[in-house]
């Protein structure tokens, strides 16, 4: 099976069939930290109310444009999260031709979705994905987190 491997600032992501798998970045002690936490921010709409863990096969709910999460340990070292399609994606500042208009509508719409939420103030094309014609965030482990400075070197 093929597996791609792409490397965020806090994280490094391992794509597989369906499936993506995300660590936290071990080659920067920050990052790896940073990855962490942002790990656990983002386990936290997977488990904060304990509902999922309790009733695993509940059906994710929640009424926000948000990758789901399959699973999530409580130490931020691993999240399995459903994989998007980011084809439309070339670098942070171009997206492809051909679904330029799309793209740049429905994100429109997301920011306004999920204004006043931390991961609202992290969104960007290498965030976002679609599931079908829906766009979704697929980082929103974003919060501020502990600051850089006292993470240590
Ligand atoms: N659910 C997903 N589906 C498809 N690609 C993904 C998914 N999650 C992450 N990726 C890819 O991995 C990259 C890094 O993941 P991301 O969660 O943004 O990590 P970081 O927090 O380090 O920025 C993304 O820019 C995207 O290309
Ligand atoms: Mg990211």
């Amino acid at each position: 099976m093929k597996i791609e491997i792409k490397k965020g600032s806090r994280r490094i992501v391992f794509l597989i069939g369906k499936k993506v798998y995300k660590i936290p970045n071990i080659f920067g002690w920050v990052s790896f930290i940073r990855g962490i936490e942002e790990n656990l921010e983002e386990r936290y709409w997977w488990s904060a109310d304990g509902s999922r863990k309790r009733e695993p096969k509940r059906k994710w709910n929640y009424n926000l444009p948000l990758a789901e999460i399959h699973y999530a340990d409580r130490f931020g070292f691993l999240l399995i999260v459903e994989r998007l399609e980011t084809d439309f994606f070339i670098d942070e500042n171009t997206i492809s031709f051909n679904r330029r208009y799309k793209v740049l509508e429905d994100l429109q719409k997301l920011k306004e979705r999920v204004r006043g939420f931390q991961f609202a103030n992290d969104i960007k094309f290498s965030n976002i994905g679609y599931k079908g014609d829906k766009l979704l965030l697929l980082d929103y482990g974003y919060f501020g987190g502990t600051r850089d400075c006292y993470i240590g070197t």
